[in-house]
């Protein structure tokens, strides 16, 4: 079975902008929270935080199909939720970190609301997905993204590579 290699972080950090990259450069890319509603891989839909509930199980499901379907070499599943995906279904997790001052201000461009960017800006302040991705998998890299997407580029390279990548700690805490 295929790996992929699943790029995280919170709304805001820059995963769309690395997506487009990497397919740019002969990447396969699962932008998997567009699957989830054209797939209906959901169990229902929030109303107060007006987001689908996804359902994981189905999640798993399509993304071992869609591993199967793939004739590139190179594949990555981006989403805030790929960091979820099973261990035997992931090689590595790339953690995009953005500086919540800097992802405030993305956040208000997008229109969100002030309670979905306070969340936000706190999960990120203290490294919710970041923490989450650790707990579950053993290859997790994190990189820096408040200026540029250049270096979470060329780390995902290397790791894909298995080059070696230094394992930085983002702490915006101190
Ligand atoms: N390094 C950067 N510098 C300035 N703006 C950026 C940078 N990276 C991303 N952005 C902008 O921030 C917003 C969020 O980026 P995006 O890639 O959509 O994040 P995500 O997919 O993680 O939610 C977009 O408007 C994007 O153009
Ligand atoms: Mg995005």
């Amino acid at each position: 079975m295929r790996k992929i290699i699943a790029i995280t972080g919170t709304p805001g950090v820059g995963k769309s902008t690395l997506a487009k990259i990497l397919k740019s450069k002969g990447w396969a890319v699962l932008e998997l929270n567009r699957a989830v509603v054209r797939k209906k891989l959901y169990s229902g839909y929030d109303k107060k935080l007006k987001s689908y509930i996804a359902d994981q199980r189905k999640i798993n499901k399509y993304v071992k199909l869609w591993i199967g379907k793939q004739k590139n070499e190179r594949i990555a599943v981006v989403s805030h939720l790929s960091h979820l995906l099973p261990t035997k279904l992931v090689s590595a997790v790339i953690v995009l970190r953005c500086s919540p001052i800097v992802l405030e201000k993305r956040l208000k461009k997008r229109k969100y609301s002030k309670i979905k960017i306070k969340e936000n800006m706190e999960a990120e302040l203290v490294g919710v997905i970041s923490c989450e991705a650790k707990q579950k998998h053993s290859a997790v890299y994190e990189f820096d993204c408040t200026s540029s997407v250049n270096s979470a580029f060329s780390g995902t390279e290397k790791v894909f590579k298995g080059q070696k990548v230094k394992r930085k700690q983002i702490d915006w805490l101190v």
